[in-house]
């Protein structure tokens, strides 16, 4: 049975004609279409915006928009045309269209025409993402993406880059490094870590240190190397005590930096364990690396020693195994740096943005910096009224006193706070400890989990703890 077509101009039109018209008649088919030419056109204009280094792009939404939404669009779009097609087409059928009506056939020169329609369509289509995709896999290794489009997941990380001595280089520099192989898994652990994010299920806080981190002689040492290092390092450390808060008592250190020795042509100091012919490595028992059950040393005169600490046992279910040593064992605050409460305050009053000419300023302002308020918005609407307060239980009189130092001293307190705490992501003063010393000694941090003297090799020598062997004896 043939359908009952009697149009002329319809009639006109061959079988392909009729589905491709009738495209914009199926409402799959002018969504799809009107999909794809929104996608494309706003790509595009994003595209040149950012090419021409717009400000707008200082708004990293637009790069997500540009880069990873809108080809998404057009992809759908495109995809819906041909879906919308064969419904088009089975409608055709069901009427009981002819079949030979619906073969391609090349000698038909409309035929030709729509099909080289196509093919240049799909090369202008082509083109587009290649350009975008590749514009975009640069977008999606830029401090932006990785700090800002994963806003609140990764802002107390990109908050204390953006402050440190690399935030000049891009997260991508120590967090994946050259080479194709760790591009691919930092892609797909990426990937991972998006879905966590839409699914909310990601860790808080991110957990340290990062076991899947690349080995940072990979990475840091693109541009640190330890040839390089060599001689000692001035330190100065300004501390106040709550019943001394005008006068600073100042901790000079001369650090043994170490490295290549141009004089004996050895390497020696701090940067020994990471330097050539030396392998220093060890057994930790937990996950964050601070029950260091064995130490075992290769040095360059070939000797190798085990030191061996008796008394830590093994967490119930956590891996062991052994780690070399590398920056990253020191170092591993390079740039996710944050303060401690005491850091904050004693910079406070030697800056004179706290006056310590307020009695009790210092031990109040601890306790308001430490105060466990339940989001940042609250802390910053509270903190100054809060030191207010504390001072007035001190004194009735100081507010009145010093109200002009008491509101700058509590807001500088503000500004330090959100730099380092989110309560929403729980981090909080010290989440983040450091291995660079050994002020977080007690908590299994730092230089002392191994030079503890506790740990021994077999002559009964251990790993020294001698305040001379790091830095000159402090005063
Ligand atoms: C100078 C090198 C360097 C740069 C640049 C850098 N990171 Fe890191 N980052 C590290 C190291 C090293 C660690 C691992 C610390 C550890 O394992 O204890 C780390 C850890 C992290 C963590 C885990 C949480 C933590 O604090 O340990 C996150 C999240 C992170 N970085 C995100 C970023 C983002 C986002 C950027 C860019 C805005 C960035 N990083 C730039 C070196 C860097
Ligand atoms: C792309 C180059 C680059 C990479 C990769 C890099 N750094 Fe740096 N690093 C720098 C620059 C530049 C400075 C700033 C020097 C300055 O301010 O004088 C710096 C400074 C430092 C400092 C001194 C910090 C300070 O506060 O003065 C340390 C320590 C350091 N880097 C360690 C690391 C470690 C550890 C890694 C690997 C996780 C690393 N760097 C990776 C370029 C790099
Ligand atoms: C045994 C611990 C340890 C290891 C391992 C280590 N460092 Fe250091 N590094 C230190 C200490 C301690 C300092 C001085 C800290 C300070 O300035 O506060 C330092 C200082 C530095 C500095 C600043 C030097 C200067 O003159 O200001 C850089 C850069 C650096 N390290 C990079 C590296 C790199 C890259 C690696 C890995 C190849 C590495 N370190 C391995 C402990 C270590
Ligand atoms: C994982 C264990 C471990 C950690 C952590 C560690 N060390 Fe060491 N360190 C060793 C071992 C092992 C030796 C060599 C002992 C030996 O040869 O008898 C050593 C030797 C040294 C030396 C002497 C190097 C020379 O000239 O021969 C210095 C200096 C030193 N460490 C400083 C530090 C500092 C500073 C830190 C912290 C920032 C630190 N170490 C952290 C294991 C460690
Ligand atoms: C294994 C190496 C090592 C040994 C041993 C060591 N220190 Fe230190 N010490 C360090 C490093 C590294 C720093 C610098 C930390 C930093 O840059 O923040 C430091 C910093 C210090 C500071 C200044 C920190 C501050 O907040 O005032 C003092 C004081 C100090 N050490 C005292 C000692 C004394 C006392 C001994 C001997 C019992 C000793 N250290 C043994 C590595 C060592």
């Amino acid at each position: 049975m043939k359908t009952q077509d009697n149009e002329p101009t319809e009639q006109h039109k061959s079988a392909w004609g009729h589905i491709i018209s009738g495209l914009w008649r199926s409402p799959l088919g002018v969504l799809g279409v009107a999909i794809t030419t929104i996608s494309i056109t706003l790509m595009i204009i994003g595209l040149i915006a950012d090419l021409s280094g717009a400000a707008l792009f200082e708004n990293p939404y637009a790069g997500a928009a540009t880069y990873l939404v809108l080809p998404g669009g057009m992809l759908f779009g495109l995809v819906l045309i041909p879906i919308a097609a064969y419904f088009r087409r089975r409608q055709w059928l069901q009427f009981g269209l002819d079949m030979e009506h619906l073969k391609l056939n090349l000698s038909d020169k409309k035929h030709r025409s729509v099909l080289i329609g196509i093919l240049v369509l799909t090369v202008i289509n082509v083109t587009i993402l290649t350009v975008v995709g590749y514009e975009g896999y640069h977008f999606t290794d830029s401090p932006y993406f990785c700090g800002m489009v994963c806003h609140q997941v990764m802002e107390p990380e990109y908050t204390a880059y953006k402050r440190s001595a690399h935030s000049r280089i891009p997260c991508v520099d120590c967090h994946i490094g050259p080479g194709a192989q760790w591009f691919v898994r930092a892609k797909l652990s990426g990937l991972r870590q998006v879905a966590a994010v839409v699914t909310d299920s990601y860790s808080r806080p991110i957990p340290a240190p990062v076991h899947e981190l690349r080995p940072a002689r990979d990475t840091c040492e693109q541009c640190h190397w330890p040839e390089k290092f060599h001689g000692k390092k001035m330190k100065t450390f300004t501390h106040f005590s709550n019943d001394n808060q005008e006068e600073a008592q100042i901790q000079e250190i001369a650090l043994h930096i170490g490295g290549h020795n141009p004089e004996t042509d050895r390497f020696e100091g701090i940067h020994w364990h990471v330097s050539e012919d030396v392998e220093v490595s060890y057994l930790a028992v937990d996950r964050e690396r601070t029950k260091i059950a064995k130490v075992r040393v290769k040095r360059p005169d070939g000797t190798e020693d085990e030191f061996v600490k008796n008394d830590i046992e093994a967490e119930e279910g956590e891996e062991h195994e052994w780690r070399v040593m590398d920056c990253i064992d020191c170092h591993n605050r390079p740039t996710h740096i944050y303060d401690m409460p005491e850091e904050v305050v004693d910079f406070g009053l030697v800056s004179k943005k706290i006056n310590g000419e307020i009695p009790g300023i210092r031990e109040d302002s601890l306790n308001v910096l430490t105060k466990e308020y339940l989001s940042r918005e609250e802390a910053k609407e509270n903190m100054v009224r809060d030191l207010t307060e504390l001072l007035r239980q001190r004194d009735p009189n100081l507010p009145a006193r010093f109200g002009d130092d008491i509101k700058r001293a509590g807001e500088y307190l503000v500004e330090a706070y959100l730099g380092n705490v989110w309560p929403e992501t729980k981090v909080f003063w010290g989440t983040y400890k450091e291995h660079l010393g050994h002020q977080w000694a007690d908590d299994g941090y730092g230089c002392w989990r191994c030079h503890d003297e506790e740990h021994e090799n077999e002559d009964g020598e251990t790993i020294t703890q001698d305040c001379a062997l790091c830095h000159d004896e402090p005063e």
